[in-house]
């Protein structure tokens, strides 16, 4: 068997977090060393709450850290209109002892980055707060991670939360920023995939069909509200930065060079192709195989 590959996902559960996150854990390519919580869809408290029901319970005994509960010098925002109050639809968490294995995600991250021996693959599914603070407390840290594979940014200036801004990049600019800038080698998967890799809820619904993780699903997508996936669809918005790490083969990679807007349009992006540049952003190739093959991430087996 290949070597799993070794990962850190920091992320803000968040519907489509969920799902992104169920394929990560399913799949036995992937070696997760930890799971970090931010601020983002909803707060902090609840961000991380969702991450430590559905990593123990889905993932199984994988570490997970609380992370950054605002962003660098902003206030924080959330996407509750379209993730529902909890983040997670209407699902509720029911009662569990699952406990944090630390409260201080960013130190975590760290820890985790020098006990490995090896760089890490770090998987990103929110704003890049944590690791933003986490190269400005740790600048050693760069040399410590491989390719952050981060669902972030559009390629056009243009935008889900605001006409000119993605929701992760908007949510927390100057962390994007500060991750560019570090030339941190990002895979991008922009904005616009997430309405080519969209999945009907009803497709979904009929593959979980009598799991539990499938009823959780039908809680959850009773309180999703996402125009821009259209009526009864999912943008899988983050699961195409893990697709892209399970399945390179489903997408093109175009090397890129990044710009990040930090003052008049805070978190419009650029992605712009060129054959210099130290950054990808993805395409995908062909979107009903891709779609496929995320139904099967979804329910392995
Ligand atoms: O713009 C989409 C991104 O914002 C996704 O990560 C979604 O979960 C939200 O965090
Ligand atoms: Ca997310």
């Amino acid at each position: 068997m290949e070597k799993r590959i070794p990962l850190i996902i920091d992320c803000d559960p968040g519907v489509d977090d969920a799902l992104a996150l169920k394929m990560a854990f399913s799949s036995p390519k992937l070696d997760i060393r930890l799971l970090c919580s931010v601020a983002g869809n909803v707060s902090i408290r609840l961000t991380t709450a969702n991450a430590l029901f559905l990593t123990k319970k889905y993932g199984g005994d994988i570490p997970v850290a609380r992370g950054s509960a605002s962003p660098l010098s902003r206030q924080a925002t959330d996407a509750s209109g379209v993730h529902g109050a909890s983040g997670i639809g209407d699902y509720v968490i029911p009662a569990h002892d699952y406990k944090l294995d630390s409260e201080d995600g960013v130190e975590a991250i760290y820890e985790a980055l020098k006990a490995a021996g090896e760089k890490l693959t770090l998987i990103t599914l929110g704003p890049l707060t944590n690791i933003a603070a986490l190269l400005e407390r740790h600048p050693d840290a760069a040399s410590l991670l491989g390719r952050v594979y981060a669902m972030i940014a559009s390629v056009d200036g243009t935008g889900n939360i605001t006409e000119y801004a993605e929701f992760n990049a908007c949510c927390d600019p100057e962390a994007l920023a500060a991750v560019v800038a570090s030339g941190a080698e990002i895979v991008f998967a922009p904005m616009h995939l997430g309405r080519v890799a969209k999945l009907a809820q009803q497709d979904i619904l009929e593959k979980g069909r009598g799991t539990e993780f499938g009823e959780m699903l039908a809680q959850i997508f009773r309180g999703y509200r996402d125009d821009a996936a259209g009526e009864g669809y999912v943008a899988m918005y983050d699961a195409n930065a893990v697709e892209a790490l399970l399945r390179p083969e489903q997408y093109d990679f175009i090397r890129c060079t990044a710009e990040v807007n930090v003052t008049d349009k805070p978190g419009q992006t650029f992605l712009r192709p060129d054959g210099e540049g130290k950054c990808f952003y993805l395409e995908i190739k062909d979107p009903s195989a891709l779609a496929e093959a995320m139904l099967s991430d979804l329910f392995p087996g």
